[in-house]
């Protein structure tokens, strides 16, 4: 199975089967995944799962797809395209059991923060599509006011989903090249962790 997954079609959704061949198999999607860290610290630690990247720029997607290659890791594959395409549209429904939102681009000035995955009901809509029922979804980010943002989307959404607590270390879950680079300025890592309820 190549590393890079290329979707036969690009206008319907997905079958799980097409991404990886078992759907019986917990599914987890790093949207955004830089060169692709996590995902292969993941899957080596979870041959047990599945893992999907998903990132749009071609020098990121060939680091992720060298990682998972060089780890011969059959559970990990690299998607190259846009995530807000690939939640709102493309994912199978009801197929993902954790979706990995990791030091996403801020979009720091003001008349952009409608950018912010976080802030767009398609996205919040499109995580309760592919979400199966207890699935998660964990934010990190060093951004102050994207996690605000975060908290007061997820807020008007109580009845859809439930924030789980996250100790630091509570369970495996590699540092990302972006998140290192943070902590080696100073920067804080702020994270929340959600459970879709499924009403
Ligand atoms: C700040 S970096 C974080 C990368 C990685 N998650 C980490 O923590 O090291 C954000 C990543 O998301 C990707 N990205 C941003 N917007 C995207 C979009 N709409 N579709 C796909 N990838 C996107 C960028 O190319 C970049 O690699």
């Amino acid at each position: 199975m190549p590393s890079l997954f290329i979707p036969p079609d690009h206008f319907r959704e997905l079958r799980h089967e097409e991404i990886f061949a078992d759907p019986s198999r917990p599914l987890e999607v790093d949207l955004g995944c830089g060169d692709g860290t996590f995902v292969a610290g993941m899957a080596a630690q979870f041959p047990e799962r599945d893992f999907l990247g998903v990132e749009r720029m071609l020098g990121r997607v060939e680091k992720t797809m060298r990682k998972i290659e060089r780890g011969q890791l059959s559970n990990a594959r690299i998607m190259r395209l846009e995530t807000a395409y690939t939640v709102a549209w493309l994912l199978p429904r009801t197929s993902v059991t954790r979706l990995h939102l990791l030091c996403p681009d801020p979009w720091p000035k003001k008349k952009h923060a409608a950018r912010r995955m976080v802030n767009q009901d398609e996205f919040l809509d499109g995580l309760t599509r592919i979400l199966i029922p207890g699935g998660e979804f964990l934010l990190k980010t060093d951004d102050a006011p994207y996690f605000e943002d975060a908290l007061a989307s997820f807020a008007t959404r109580e009845h859809q989903f439930t924030r789980l607590e996250w100790a630091e270390d509570e369970f495996f879950y590699p540092k990302t090249d972006f998140e290192k680079g943070w902590l080696n300025i100073g920067r804080s890592i702020n994270r929340a962790r959600w459970r879709y309820d499924a009403h």
